[in-house]
């Protein structure tokens, strides 16, 4: 499995802080916010990233992160021209891919929580068509989100419904298949002028291969979109780091754990 992280987009719920500098290059407390979704790809034991940004980012990126060897991990880089829609990252990254499966994560979504490493790698074993990974929210009407039956299978998705059925908003953190870059071209784009994320996941739905990892209790999660979600992330990482003194998305020590670095 191949990592993708997908750091583009015009940040405009962030305006003016975003109007000079990427979204993702922000700090959320002491280190830049791209930190945090690569370190969930290599929790998640993959190695091979690549990060899509917008065009004129790339090289700000590059001055911070490089090719990956600082962090025993390898980094590609593409760009993505317009903020057309989460699906087109897979495009994008066909060539990157190749014939490996995907875990798309976005670029502003932390995940944190005891035992995240063993449920990223409980889904990527199982992973047929699309894995994903579902919090709940008390105001699901804000997200994309998944309908459980009673035996905790998906049997609906619904973008940001006025009556959600759950309160289970799916994160920004997609397992996909290798085929899903053939699926990717035959979707239409919504009324936003996009592809959407959820029409992808409704095909797996469909054809009864769309899991998920519910992330509970322990877990946190953010999407840093707006200046409150940044602050609020910010706070919570502070928070453990300062109470604990172990570090959350420190990426040599993740690699150093994982044994990719001396
Ligand atoms: P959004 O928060 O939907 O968009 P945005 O980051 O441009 O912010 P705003 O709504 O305030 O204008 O995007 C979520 C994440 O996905 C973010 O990390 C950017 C990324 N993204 C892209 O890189 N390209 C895209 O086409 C889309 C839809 C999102």
């Amino acid at each position: 499995m191949h990592g993708i992280v997908l750091a583009g987009g015009n940040g405009t719920r962030l305006y003016p802080s975003t109007l000079a500098v990427s979204k993702q290059l922000l700090p959320v407390f002491n280190k830049p916010m791209i930190y945090y979704p690569i370190s969930t790809l290599m929790l998640a034991g993959i190695q091979d990233i690549l990060l899509i940004t917008k065009p004129n980012d790339t090289s700000h990126f590059f001055n911070l992160l490089g090719d990956g060897s600082e962090f025993g991990i390898s980094l590609n880089y593409a760009v993505q021209a317009e903020p057309n829609g989460i699906p087109e990252a897979i495009t994008i990254g066909r060539h990157f891919l190749g014939t490996n499966e995907a875990f798309l994560v976005l670029g502003d979504n932390i995940i944190f929580g005891t035992g995240l490493s063993n449920t990223l790698n409980i889904a990527k074993k199982k992973l047929v068509g699309s894995a994903i990974f579902t919090y709940d929210v008390k105001d699901p009407n804000r997200y994309g989100i998944a309908v459980e039956n009673n035996s905790n299978e998906i049997v609906e998705l619904m973008e940001k419904p006025q009556n959600p059925k759950s309160n289970l908003a799916i994160t920004g953190h997609y397992m996909l298949a290798n085929d899903s870059i053939g699926r990717v071209n035959e979707l239409k784009k919504s009324s936003r002028g996009e592809t959407e994320i959820i029409d992808l996941l409704g095909q797996y739905l469909q054809n009864g291969t769309l899991t998920h990892e519910r992330l509970g209790r322990g877990f946190a999660w953010f999407d840093c979109g707006t200046h409150s979600s940044l602050l609020e992330a910010s706070k919570f990482v502070e928070t453990i780091e300062e109470r604990q003194s172990n570090m959350i998305a420190c990426l040599e020590e993740i690699a150093l754990t994982k044994g990719w670095l001396t």
